[in-house]
Formats: structure tokens, sequence, C-alpha cells
């Protein structure tokens, strides 16, 4: 097949875009592994392009709307959070977007995991010890020990795809389950994991009975040893539960004084001077963070304070980077492979060009 849409990417996603060379697309890719400027994005909308695949580092808005009118017709974007885009104002051109929700779904989830497992058993602090040949003896409770995760209680907050996913891993390891949604409750996935947990002790696979239930913010909180966030940041006036500083000095004031927070949906949803302040003065005993208000994370970040160090864990928004993750070209697998078929859905019309049908398509509200 042959086809002569223009193509322009943001950035480099790998073999998947050999789809779209195959199919005779006019690609262009940005070559640095930084984002292009804005005035560069702009400058390839305006010059007619059909597509343009975008990351979260990309601001897709009214300008960039404006300098496509009547050429662009899809953007595509690497990534299930798509904060970036104005989707009022893609709504106000007619230009759909699509995500690559469902294929991190469980990448982000067990990487969510892996931070508290990393915080809660103080393996930074453990191999830091190892290294700097500080471990001058074995012995039963020094230099420290580290709590387990078996048995405790998790908050999860946000019941999306991907807080649906930490709680079928948090189950597999005895865990009790606190979920907070602020807009929506899968109460029937909520009731198959009590199933299986139940049929775990029936079967003698796990001794101790566990339980999960939707509670309030305030008891997710005030109750859990682990709090794992996974909701979409919504910035205050987007929608009726915005989530923009949802963790601040009054919600961490409500976390266990012994309690970790892990957060691996987006940076703004943490109050990041504040959290600092929450380690500091030993409000909640850690907390590991793989998002942040503004990323890179700045050299003066209150987060890098050395005094905070061995409680906190910091990462480079990393919890979607494995390998068949990001890069399978199956569109069933790897985000580049669906942000590619999302790209080639709405330009080739797919679904008989219907773009409320198309599964990866967001803003199906605009048409
Ligand atoms: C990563 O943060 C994503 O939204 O896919």
């Amino acid at each position: 097949m042959t086809n002569n849409f223009r193509v322009f990417a943001t950035c480099d996603i790998g073999d998947a875009l050999n789809i779209l060379r195959t199919r005779g697309y006019q690609l262009e890719v940005y070559p640095e592994p930084t984002a292009p400027p804005k005035a560069l994005v702009l400058e390839k909308v305006r010059s007619g392009i059909d597509g343009l695949i975008t990351t979260l580092r990309d601001q897709i808005d009214a300008e960039v709307f404006e300098a496509g009118k009547g050429t662009l017709k899809v953007v595509a974007q690497l990534a299930v959070g798509f904060d970036n885009i104005n989707r009022a104002d893609a709504n106000r051109y007619n230009v759909p977007f699509t995500h690559t929700a469902d294929v991190l779904t469980e990448a982000t989830a067990e990487f969510a995991f892996f931070m508290f497992g990393s915080l809660a058993r103080k393996m930074w602090p453990a191999e830091h010890l190892t290294r700097e040949n500080k471990w001058g003896f074995w012995h039963p409770y020094l230099p420290f020990l580290g709590d387990e995760v078996t048995g405790k209680a998790i908050a999860i907050i946000g019941t999306g795809r991907i807080g649906l996913a930490m709680i079928k891993k948090c189950s597999g390891f005895d865990m009790n389950i606190l979920c907070y949604d602020p807009a929506y409750q899968n109460l029937v996935y909520v009731t198959a994991i009590q199933d299986t947990m139940d049929l775990r002790h029936a079967r003698g696979i796990q001794k101790e009975k566990t339980w999960i239930k939707y509670v309030s913010i305030d008891e997710a909180l005030s109750q859990a040893d682990f709090v794992s966030v996974h909701v979409p940041l919504i910035r205050e006036g987007e929608s009726a539960t915005p989530t923009f500083h949802l963790f601040n000095e009054r919600t961490l004031r409500m976390m266990k004084r012994t309690a970790f927070l892990v957060n691996t949906s987006r940076g703004p949803v943490i109050d990041e001077n504040a959290l600092a302040k929450a380690l500091k003065e030993n409000w909640i005993a850690g907390a590991a963070l793989d998002v942040y208000e503004k990323e890179p994370l700045s050299e003066d970040s209150p987060l890098r304070d050395s005094a905070i160090e061995d409680r906190c864990r910091l990462f480079p928004h990393f919890a979607s980077a494995a390998k068949i993750t990001r890069l399978s070209p199956d569109p069933d697998k790897g985000m580049a492979g669906r942000c590619v078929q999302g790209l080639i859905d709405v330009l080739e019309k797919n679904y008989g060009g219907d773009i409320k049908k198309m599964p990866y398509v967001v803003n199906k509200e605009a048409f």
C-alpha cells in the first residue's frame, strides 16, 4: 500500500516507525534525544503535515492546532497520560488525538511495586553500606531494618487501569487494600479480587485472610502503611475532581508516620515542597517518585536534600521504561506500536472513518 501522508515525529520511537515508511508515508523524525523547540514543531505543522507524533515533553495547544488548521489530521501521543495536550483546543479545531493506554499498564504497576520494595526494605542504603565497605558484621537488627509489605495495608489512590493492575500485584503479596478514586469505583473488579483473596486463603496459599474495600481519601491515607498514586493530572477547572496537589501539607499529615508514598502518575499531583517538608520532619517514613512537578528534576529541588536521602528515592520518569513496553511495534504490546497504529487508524480512515470507533482516540467527544 502506498500513502502520501506526511508525518513529523518529535522523537525517534524506534522500529515501529518503519511501519509508516513501508506504507509509503513521508516521515521526518526529529533527530535529537531532547524535545524539539516549540517553534520547530509549529514550523513543521505549518508546512502542512497530516500527522504529528508527540511525547509527553511537547506542549500541544491552540497555537499548534491553529498552525495546522485545515491540514493537521491527527496527533499521536506516545504515552497514556495526555495532560500536555490541550483537549479543549483539540476539540475546538476538531483534531483527534490518540494515546497508548493499556500496553504500559503492567510495566508501570510492577515498577511502582518495585519502588515500594526498594523503599520499604531499604535497598538503597543497604547497597551503599556494602559498597562503601561499612558492613562490618552481620547483626540481627543493626544498623537498620526494613519493613515487610506482606500483610500490610496499601492505599491505591486512583483505580483506573494502572491502579487496578497495582491492586492485582499487591493482592499477590497478601496485602490488604484500601481503594480510593475521586471519580469512579470499579466494584466488579474489587469483588473479584476479594473472591480471589478468599480462595487463596481457603486453599492454603496465603496464611492470613486479607481484604479490599473502597474508602474515603481520609480513611485511605490515615490507615495505609503504603500509599500508591495512580490518578491522571487534572488541574483546577478542568473537571469536577481535580488532582493537582492532591497530596499537600494537609493530606500528607493524614498519613501514618510509618507510611511510605510512591508516585508513578504525574508530578503535579504532589506538592513537592510539602513532601520534602514531610520527609524532613518525619511526618511519613519515606517516598519514592518517578514523576515531578517539573521534569527533568531541577538541581535545586528540595527533594535532593541530603538530609532525606536515605528515605527519598528518585527515578527519571522510568516506570514504563521496559523494552517491550516502550518499543514493541505490536500495537497490543508496545507504546510505539500502539502510537503508530493510532496514527494510521485516523489517517487511513479505519473503522469506516468513524473516529468514535477508533480505540486509541482520546477526544471522541469532538466528533
Ligand atoms: C507515561 O508517563 C505515560 O503517560 O505514558
